[in-house]
């Protein structure tokens, strides 16, 4: 046995002070990103530690990825047991994780099937190509003419065929030739939508709250018009829920408020854990049953411990103290932002735990004002220009929203005399 005999152990070596490490990132690491200069060392529940010992409260969990906390006990000793067992054996095999994994996230989601994937991007990516499948094989469009109807301002993933319908030029430019058959009309519009719908429309693909965009929540009656919009006209309703889903909102689904049930739920992020990247595309029988050996896959998706995970994850969910935790202490974080509008707070959006925060830009951009937070120990990302995010780890307390929202008003109270001195 390859191992009998003993292992060797790879002891990985802290890189500090801080601004070492992040000159071995500089050399190494393509330019692909511009963090906050805080170097992770170690995390629990909503607090990050960096090399220096510096602790940081996280207001972004990893957009999202981490909505449970970091190293959730629970999430951890079911990853630790997997370890224990067996990793990955690739579809090739099946494993005693992946039909539980798949039936319990099908429950949750209320549809028949799951196909599991590893990325956002991929799940946003094989929604596309299911949509597209469905569309030849079952609303019988001719093959290669399906559209695809998306929003402007969307946030979709990275790949190549997600940012041909992308309107974020740094994002786009360079990058193509870019893949036809999108249209783009505005987000909250259902009268733009209807009249983009054509007999070749496949699908429409929306976030239900764009995260990217600024936390920007629909009109009311916006989900629900587009729900019967798909309805109406035979057309697959797709909601990405990578970033608004799993209780980010304080529902199970950003869909849940107004009440709508997609024809494709897209997953990812939170389904992971916080530890490893699961995504899934979850529908009905009728759409994912277009797809047949061969035509789809990934080696890594539904793997058994990304499946082991992903169960752990479903099961707290089942729970719904997450959904409550974000639905009360999202309250509680709006109103606190909301009593900044008029000192250096322009406008909040946003439901539960998730916020939107545009920022008087005279008092300094979102990149900046960041760095002045994470200097107090709040760490939250820029979205655009002067719109801050707050999308902290559902176990945050009250009192840490607290102390986050008042570091955050001494720091707009600073840049607010700062420039007055000038
Ligand atoms: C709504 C939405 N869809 C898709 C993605 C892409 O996910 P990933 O970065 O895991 O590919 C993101 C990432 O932020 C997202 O917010």
């Amino acid at each position: 046995m390859l191992h009998a005999g003993g292992v060797f152990v790879t002891i990985l070596d802290a890189v500090t002070p801080t601004s070492d490490a992040i000159a071995v990132e500089n050399q190494f690491v393509a330019h692909n990103y511009s963090p906050l200069p805080v170097v992770a060392a170690s995390a629990e529940g909503a607090w990050i530690t960096d090399v220096e010992g510096k602790r940081y409260l996280d207001c972004l969990a990893a957009y999202s990825a981490v909505n449970f906390g970091h190293r959730n006990p629970e999430i951890i000793a079911t990853a630790h047991a997997q370890l224990d067992t067996v990793t990955l054996v690739s579809r090739a095999f099946h494993s005693d994780r992946l039909g539980p994994f798949c039936r319990a996230l099908a429950e949750l989601c209320g549809k028949e099937m799951v196909l599991p994937m590893n990325s956002g991007a991929e799940a946003v990516e094989s929604g596309i190509k299911v949509a597209r499948k469905w569309g030849t094989d079952v609303k019988g469009v001719p093959a290669g003419r399906g559209n695809i109807i998306v929003a402007h301002n969307n946030f979709h993933g990275r790949t190549t065929t997600i940012i041909s319908f992308s309107d974020d030029e740094t994002a786009r430019r360079g990058f193509g030739p870019y893949t036809p058959g999108f249209r783009s009309v505005p987000f909250g519009d259902a009268d733009a939508m209807a009249a983009a719908i054509d007999d070749d429309t496949v699908a429409v693909l929306i976030e239900p709250i764009q995260g990217e965009a600024g936390i920007i929540v629909p009109p009311d009656d916006y989900l629900p018009r587009v729900r019967a919009l798909c309805s109406e006209r035979n057309v697959l309703m797709i909601a990405d829920e990578i970033q608004s889903g799993l209780a980010r909102t304080g529902r199970t689904f950003a869909c849940d408020h107004w009440g709508v049930v997609p024809d494709i739920y897209l997953l990812g992020k939170a389904l992971g854990g916080g530890v490893v990247p699961v995504s899934a595309v979850v529908a009905n029988q009728d759409i994912l049953g277009v797809l047949h050996p061969g035509e789809h896959g990934s080696t890594f998706g539904g793997n058994p411990l990304a499946a082991a995970i992903g169960t752990t994850v479903v099961n707290i969910l089942r729970r719904g103290e997450f959904q409550s935790r974000s639905a009360e202490l999202g309250e509680r974080l709006h109103a606190r932002l909301r009593d900044l509008i008029g000192h250096g707070v322009e406008a909040v959006r946003g439901l539960g735990l998730w916020a939107g925060v545009d920022i008087d830009p005279s008092l300094g951009t979102g990149k900046q004002i960041s760095m002045r937070l994470a200097a107090r120990g709040v760490l939250v990302k820029d979205t655009h220009g002067s719109t801050l995010r707050f999308a902290p780890p559902l176990v945050i307390t009250a009192e840490e929203i607290d102390w986050a929202t008042s570091q955050f008003a001494d720091v707009l109270a600073e840049s607010g005399s700062h420039l007055s001195e000038i």
